[in-house]
């Protein structure tokens, strides 16, 4: 690649300790924090498309969908402002969450911001089962969003930490596993609800209270990561911890590198003014850059949309949730081609590769489309056709499973250094949660104005990013994760931002202290 001088930094380090099965398990219980957040992804859209739930908080939706005289285009059904606003609550809570939590998760541990976010999602799961205006509706969802924002602020860093550097993307992406698991069930229920005579909604509403259950249990079993026990100065804790964590007694190595990452992290005061000092650049751009472009691949309007989408493409009622239901299957068993790839492939070649397919598939939906509905909107997919577009949406959802889902999360958590890891990954989630939150707003009226350019718009969006990750991200797979900064330094663009002490093993002060 073109560009700047490779700095030899010695080799990469290769601790003692692999899979055990007390990394497993309590991995296994942290990433469960993925499923409030799937769930509520999944729950949203079958819920907004629901016949009694939107004749009782949105009658003029309702109205509009169901006047037979009216000359809406397809493409503009579904356009409301106060229905978008619904979904997307949970986004802009869960994005100031995430700042809160951070502090928290730094100061605390990161156990207790799980906690944190379990309990709130709870409470959120019950006042939204037992709205009865929309005022309740949306409290509940922003509680929701406060249980989000705790629960990705903290998962995907302690599922890093605890995760030996070989396994570590695989262990990883247990919690985007979970993600996934929470949509397709939200769809099932979805699906099951709306056969219901009434109040299907509501249950679909208030069953969320069961994967914040199992996310509070869980996080009470957990024991906090050997990272997080020494930034809070507990030495003999995060030692014994690390030794039952990778299942030997031999992990000198490993652990003298955590105390110089400590060290580091107890002269840096304000993570926050210090990440924007230049040796955090690399990093700061891939918190910022990453969580943007996973939202740009427009996974999330298949995601809330699914359903409305169908329906928009001429799949009656149940067929609909169907189609939701099937997307969202391909969903959760495409995400296992990347947990048992991730660690031997390398997180590049899934980006790349997923990148690739996904641009196929939005040029060919948004052909298809175009050619079927034209500007006006007017006019019905074939049968045949309409099972070429799901088929296609599949094959587009399966590239996201296996590249931009995991990786938006597993990327960002693996590369910032201890002392401004907590404020690193509330930027990557509040990137996520802002420009979902957009994206939700207002694909609605996107559909309405773009018409099938929209799908056209985020297979140029994908191109970008696939271009992006070639030439700037540097391979992470088994880099052990306070060692990372070597991987800056042998870059060909980031290694100018990297100062030699940063790899040379000892401490490195930030910039403005100094040795006395
Ligand atoms: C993304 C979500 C998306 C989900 C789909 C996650 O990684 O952050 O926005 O809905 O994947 O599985």
């Amino acid at each position: 690649m073109a560009g700047g001088a490779v700095v030899s930094t010695g080799p990469i380090k290769n601790y003692n300790g692999g899979m055990t099965t007390f990394v497993f398990v309590t991995c296994f219980v942290a990433a469960t924090g993925g499923l409030i957040f799937g769930y509520d992804l999944g729950i949203s859209g079958g819920v907004t498309s629901m016949n009694e739930f939107l004749e009782k908080f949105f009658p003029s939706v309702y109205k509009k969908m169901n006047d037979g005289s009216s000359k809406e285009s397809q493409y503009c059904k579904f356009d409301s402002e106060l229905l978008t606003s619904f979904t997307s609550s949970l986004y802009v809570a869960a994005l100031v969450a995430s700042f809160f939590a951070s502090a928290i998760t730094r100061v605390f541990g990161r156990k207790i911001s799980i906690l944190i976010g379990g309990i709130v999602f709870l409470v959120g799961s019950i006042v939204n089962g037992l709205a009865q205006n929309v005022a309740m509706l949306i409290i509940g969802r922003l509680l929701l969003g406060v249980g989000v924002g705790f629960g990705n602020q903290s998962v995907p860093v302690y599922l890093s930490e605890m995760a030996p550097a070989k396994l570590r993307g695989g262990l990883n992406m247990g919690f985007q596993l979970a993600i996934t698991i929470g949509i397709l069930v939200a769809n099932l229920v979805n699906y099951g609800t709306a056969q219901m005579k009434s109040n299907g909604w509501r249950w679909s509403l208030a069953i969320a209270a069961v994967p914040a259950i199992i996310m509070t249990v869980g996080s009470l079993l957990l024991p906090d990561t050997p990272n997080s026990l020494l930034e809070r100065g507990h030495m003999e804790k995060a030692k014994s911890m690390l030794q039952k964590v990778r299942g030997t007694s031999d992990v000198d190595e490993e652990f003298q590198d955590l105390m110089d990452a400590s060290e580091q992290s107890k002269l840096v005061e304000h993570p926050w003014r210090n990440i924007i000092q230049p040796r955090y650049r690399p990093q700061l751009v891939m918190a910022i850059l990453i969580p943007f472009f996973q939202q740009l691949t427009g996974i999330n309007v298949i995601m809330f949309y699914a359903p409305v989408l169908f329906k928009t493409l001429g799949f009656g009622d149940n067929a609909s949730l169907m189609s939701a239901v099937i997307s969202g299957l391909v969903n959760v068993v495409a995400t296992f081609v990347s947990i048992f790839s991730v660690d031997k492939v390398g997180r590049r070649f899934l980006f790349l590769q997923g990148g690739i397919q996904m641009i196929i598939c939005q040029i060919i939906v948004g052909v298809v489309i175009g050619l079927k509905f034209g500007i006006n909107g007017e006019g019905s997919l074939s049968k045949g056709y309409a099972n070429l577009v799901l088929i296609l949406i599949c094959i587009y959802v399966a590239a996201f499973a296996w590249s931009w889902g995991p990786l938006g999360w597993l990327v960002p958590s693996e590369i910032f250094p201890l002392e401004i890891r907590s404020a690193g990954q509330a930027i990557n989630v509040s990137v996520n949660m802002f420009f979902t939150f957009i994206i939700a707003q207002v694909f609605l009226a996107m559909l309405c104005h773009m018409k099938f350019g929209l799908f056209l718009f985020f297979a140029a969006w994908e191109i970008v990013m696939t271009i992006f990750i070639y030439f700037f991200l540097p391979e992470t797979k088994n880099v052990p994760i306070e060692e990372m900064n070597r991987v800056w330094k042998q870059h060909w663009f980031w290694s100018k931002y990297i100062p030699d002490e940063a790899i040379t093993g000892g401490i490195q002060l930030p910039a403005g202290k100094t040795v006395a």
